[in-house]
């Protein structure tokens, strides 16, 4: 496995594999990794020829405020996990090579990025369309890798691959979850014994919420309030939403049929936990 560093041989090495005829999968990631990301990485080892798997801890995603100083940082754990994968290139560049000067250019989508986790982070969704399309034009893949865990994010990605004719395709990998059902994330570990416990009505109420579904519940306003009562009721936590949405534009919806989209945020002291449900109904 070769790690780079640089925008400028990455470059080099993927333009060498795509002359060559193999196909590039590119899985982005900003590191400290676990088994969601790990999942991606053996999707794209299955899809493609040569797998790349970016580690960039993206300042420009980070709003005033956020977690970009804290945020869990371990290279040679990530290194030796996806030597394992039989990863090709890790692709692990510095803040000061990704953004040398100042920048002018930034990849916004529109009219999905003032919803969800857009609304309490703003400029979150820019600074995430601007270092993919970086790492996409640095990567030249064929293939990128999302995990439906950041549901919006996906959505995101992929209506910014059609609208800029990236020539690629979007996989997007199901959520991986510990045993009890949290989803995994790299913040994981911000959270105290206590609030790991209670951490698990995420998905706890996403279960719920997919049984009232079955039983033929149709109204969201009737599934966010008992969604909204159980997250209430639990030690620690605050809501930062709990919405209802179509699956594919995010639009609001007055009954759930189709694609539907259920997505939560919830804080939990500082700790900033998301998990979501796509269901066909
Ligand atoms: P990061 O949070 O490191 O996640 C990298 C990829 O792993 C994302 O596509 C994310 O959706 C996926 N992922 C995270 N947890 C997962 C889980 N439990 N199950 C399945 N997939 C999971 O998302 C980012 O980084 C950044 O915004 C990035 C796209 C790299 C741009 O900076």
């Amino acid at each position: 496995m070769q790690v780079i560093k640089t925008p400028a041989e990455m470059q080099r090495w993927s333009r060498t594999q795509g002359a060559a005829g193999l196909k590039i999968g590119l899985v982005p990631t900003m590191g400290f990794l676990h088994e969601g990301h790990l999942s991606l990485v053996r999707q794209a080892r299955e899809l493609s020829d040569v797998v790349i798997v970016s580690i960039f801890v993206n300042p420009i995603q980070f709003g005033e405020g956020e977690d970009f100083d804290q945020y869990p940082r371990d290279l040679s754990r990530d290194f030796a996990l996806l030597e394992k994968e039989g990863v090709d290139v890790v692709f692990a560049p510095e803040v000061r090579d990704m953004y040398p000067e100042k920048m002018s250019t930034f990849v916004e989508v529109t009219a999905l990025d003032d919803k969800l986790c857009g609304r309490s982070r703003p400029g979150h969704f820019r600074g995430v369309t601007t270092v993919v399309s970086k790492l996409f034009n640095i990567c030249q893949p064929q293939m990128g890798f999302f995990g439906q865990k950041d549901a919006q994010q996906a959505i995101i990605i992929k209506k910014m691959v059609r609208d800029l004719n990236f020539p690629l395709e979007i996989v997007v990998g199901e959520i991986i979850r510990e045993a009890d059902g949290l989803a995994m994330s790299s913040r994981n570990v911000y959270l105290s014994p206590e609030e790991r416990k209670n951490a698990v009505v995420l998905y706890q109420s996403l279960l719920k919420a997919k049984e009232l579904i079955a039983e033929g519940v149709n109204k969201p306003l009737e599934i966010i309030d008992v969604i909204t009562n159980l997250l209430n009721q639990t030690p620690g936590a605050v809501i930062e939403y709990v919405e209802i949405l179509n699956g594919q534009d995010l639009k609001e919806i007055e009954e759930i049929k189709g694609k539907v989209l259920l997505a939560l945020a919830v804080r939990f002291g500082n700790t900033r936990l998301i998990d979501n449900l796509l269901l066909e109904v």
